[in-house]
């Protein structure tokens, strides 16, 4: 998706305010679906738009992605500000095989306008929550016993909200069986939380412990994972290929800073084929894994910025 948002986030991992994004190049519709055809011949079963920006503000072209891979059987999760939710996109929503989680930070109208940087954002925002809940909301048992939540919300933890998640985990309902899947993750220091250090000087300690009493489902983090090397990983990196909206392809989703450093799904060596970038972004994560280190998500690693430095040194040499 474009990079282009209406709000402001004080810690949005994508810079938005900062005018670092280029909007040239996006890929046509039709490049678009070649890529999501090939991702379905490789075996793709789950397509996560987790935004350069919000996906809302490029509706057309979500509507088009969301279509097409329920087309070809495909699950679509998209992570969003919430604000431009209306009835029509979730009754798609509902018809196409599509999640969403909606990002929510703080559940008082000053922290959460002075967070997003926007006026009057809070109201509108409770509201799409509640149509939200009464057209997604709620979960169905799997043959495998786990619950399938079409709808989440998904919190950032940081210096500046350590308090307001376990009301934000009241408000989507409480331990598992409620309607509306609880999802916090911690803050990462990059993008526009580089320059916020009220959100990210903040004992990881304390971080981790409201992470883990108030998560309710592992939306970011891959079970499979811990049986194949023995930690959680975050799912998105470990099985996922992150993608812009000009083809770049990203070493992890958000990790902007590695664009270039794998290839562009245009170039001619690679035309479209997401397998051969797949297989150069898979021995970039044994390196990272190898000489970096561990952990579930390399953008929250203290050793990332080092590895964007070899990554760019490498690519100088
Ligand atoms: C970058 S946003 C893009 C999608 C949409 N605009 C939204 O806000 O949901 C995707 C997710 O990243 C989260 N996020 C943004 N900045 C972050 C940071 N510095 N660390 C961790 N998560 C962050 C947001 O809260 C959101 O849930
Ligand atoms: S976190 Fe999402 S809503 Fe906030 S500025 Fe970034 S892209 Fe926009």
């Amino acid at each position: 998706m474009r990079p282009i948002c209406n709000y402001r986030c004080a810690d949005c991992f994508s810079g938005m305010g900062t005018g670092t994004r280029q909007l040239d190049g996006a890929l046509s519709w039709d490049e678009t679906r070649r890529i999501l055809d090939c991702a379905h011949d490789l075996g793709v079963l789950s397509v996560e738009i987790s935004g350069e920006g919000e996906p809302l503000m490029d509706r057309t072209r979500l509507e088009q992605i969301i279509q097409h891979n329920n087309d070809l059987g495909m699950l679509t999760t998209i992570f969003t500000n919430g604000s431009l939710l209306d009835e029509n996109f979730l009754t798609l929503c509902v018809d196409n095989n599509v999640s969403i989680a909606i990002s929510l930070d703080y559940l008082n109208q000053e922290g959460y306008e002075q967070d997003v940087c926007r006026r009057g954002s809070f109201d509108v925002l409770m509201r799409n929550v509640e149509l939200a809940r009464d057209i997604l909301g709620g979960y169905q048992i799997s043959d495998n016993g786990s619950a399938v939540y079409r709808l989440a919300i998904h919190s950032i933890v940081g210096g500046r909200n350590l308090d307001e998640i376990s009301r934000i985990s009241d408000f989507c309902g409480g331990e598992v069986g409620a309607e509306i899947l609880h999802s916090v993750a911690p803050i990462a220091n990059v993008g526009n939380a580089v320059a916020h250090p009220e959100l990210t000087i903040v004992s990881e300690e304390m971080v981790n412990d409201v992470v883990d009493e108030f998560s309710r489902g592992d939306l970011i983090l891959c079970d499979s994972a811990v049986d194949e090397c023995g930690s959680d990983r975050c799912a998105t990196f470990y099985y996922g290929l992150g993608i812009r909206h000009n083809g770049d392809v990203l070493f992890d989703a958000h990790a902007y800073e590695t664009a270039g450093a794998i290839g562009n799904l245009r170039d001619s060596d690679v035309n479209f084929d997401l397998g051969v970038l797949a297989r150069r972004q898979r021995e970039l994560v044994g390196l990272f894994y190898r000489d970096f280190g561990a952990g579930f998500c390399p953008l929250r690693h203290s050793n990332y910025a080092d590895f964007v430095r070899y990554l760019n040194g490498s690519r100088d040499d």
